[in-house]
């Protein structure tokens, strides 16, 4: 299939990333059919996408015509067999290769074998995820970034089984939601986490030692060099989970200390302090 044969996609999962995925493909004027696990997370899902393309019409990003046609795009389901006519499938559910694998075997059963089925895995192998299809050279990194409506990039992650047409169809598709597409080779945190969790930790670990505020951390990165939000800011935007799992999934591969978890992490996620989800992450929130 071709990338501008598509006119359907399925996601899997409509938490943060999953709901932001949602979002970029019904503005590319694509139909997007969502499975989330309960009526509950599903309705959370929707609610989600309403707040942010509310925001984008308020920014001047999107106008209230071309945010109602995204909208009526979208549909909500907490069956898989919903997915049955997408023409690309992206699983975005939690961070958990047992979970990822369970979706990936059943959505494999239910959707074309033409169909490419991605992950937007941050860090797990795409490998362990392809070898619980009979589609394995159409299984596929996408992964998006926090917010996925405003970060213009999707790094492409192929597997050792990746087909080169499946490739090519991601950097089309890449290029249809429009977003700047990179290629990396299956290896955990793949290009951007693998740069960006040694720094993060480094930011947890002078805050664990007061060694300065966290206000100072985040000033000083924002405004010496140039980063739109400081790393603790930022920690609480991706989800402390969130970065403790990469974090954690990171140190299980290469055995390195800079990957290494920070106590500090570990603890406020055994707290219950995710970050800006949760109401209370390095700073607090209005929940
Ligand atoms: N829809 C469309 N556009 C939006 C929007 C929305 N819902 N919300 C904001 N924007 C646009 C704004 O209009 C503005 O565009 P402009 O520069 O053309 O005027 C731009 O986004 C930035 O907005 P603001 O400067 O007003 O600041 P905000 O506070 O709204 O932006 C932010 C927040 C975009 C998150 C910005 O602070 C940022 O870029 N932070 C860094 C985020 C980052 O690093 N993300 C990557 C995380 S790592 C990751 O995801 C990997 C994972 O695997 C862990």
């Amino acid at each position: 299939m071709k990338p501008d044969e598509v006119n359907t996609v399925g996601v899997v999962g409509c938490g943060i990333m999953g709901s932001g995925i949602v979002e970029v493909c019904a503005k590319a004027g694509l139909k997007v059919a969502f499975v989330e696990a309960t009526e509950e997370l599903k309705a959370r899902g929707q609610a989600a996408i309403e707040r942010s393309t509310a925001k984008a019409v308020e920014r001047g990003k999107l106008e209230e015509g071309e945010r109602d046609a995204a909208l009526g795009r979208i549909t909500g389901s907490t069956d898989l067999h919903d997915l049955a006519d997408a023409d690309l499938v992206i699983e975005a559910v939690t961070e958990d290769l047992p979970t990822k694998r369970e979706v990936f075997h059943a959505v494999d059963q239910l959707i074309r074998p033409d169909v490419v089925l991605a992950t937007n895995t941050s860090s797990l192998p795409i490998a362990e995820l392809a070898a619980v299809t009979k589609r394995p050279e159409k299984v596929v990194g996408l992964h998006f970034f926090n917010p996925p409506p405003v970060m213009k990039l999707l790094e492409i992650v192929r597997a050792l089984t990746t087909g080169e047409e499946t490739v090519t169809f991601a950097r089309g598709m890449g290029e249809r939601l429009g977003k700047t597409t990179v290629l990396s080779k299956d290896r955990a945190g793949f290009i951007v986490n693998f740069l960006l969790v040694p720094y993060l930790n480094a930011a947890i670990r002078m805050y664990e030692e007061s060694f300065a505020t966290r206000e100072d951390i985040d000033t000083a990165i924002q405004l010496g060099l140039g980063h739109p939000m400081g790393p603790l800011t930022l920690l609480d935007l991706i989800g402390l989970d969130t970065a403790l799992h990469v974090s954690e999934v990171l140190y299980e591969e290469f055995k390195d200390p800079l990957y290494s978890p920070p106590t500090a992490l570990k603890r406020m996620v055994s707290a219950g302090w995710l970050g800006r989800k949760s109401g209370r992450g390095f700073y607090e929130y209005d929940k």
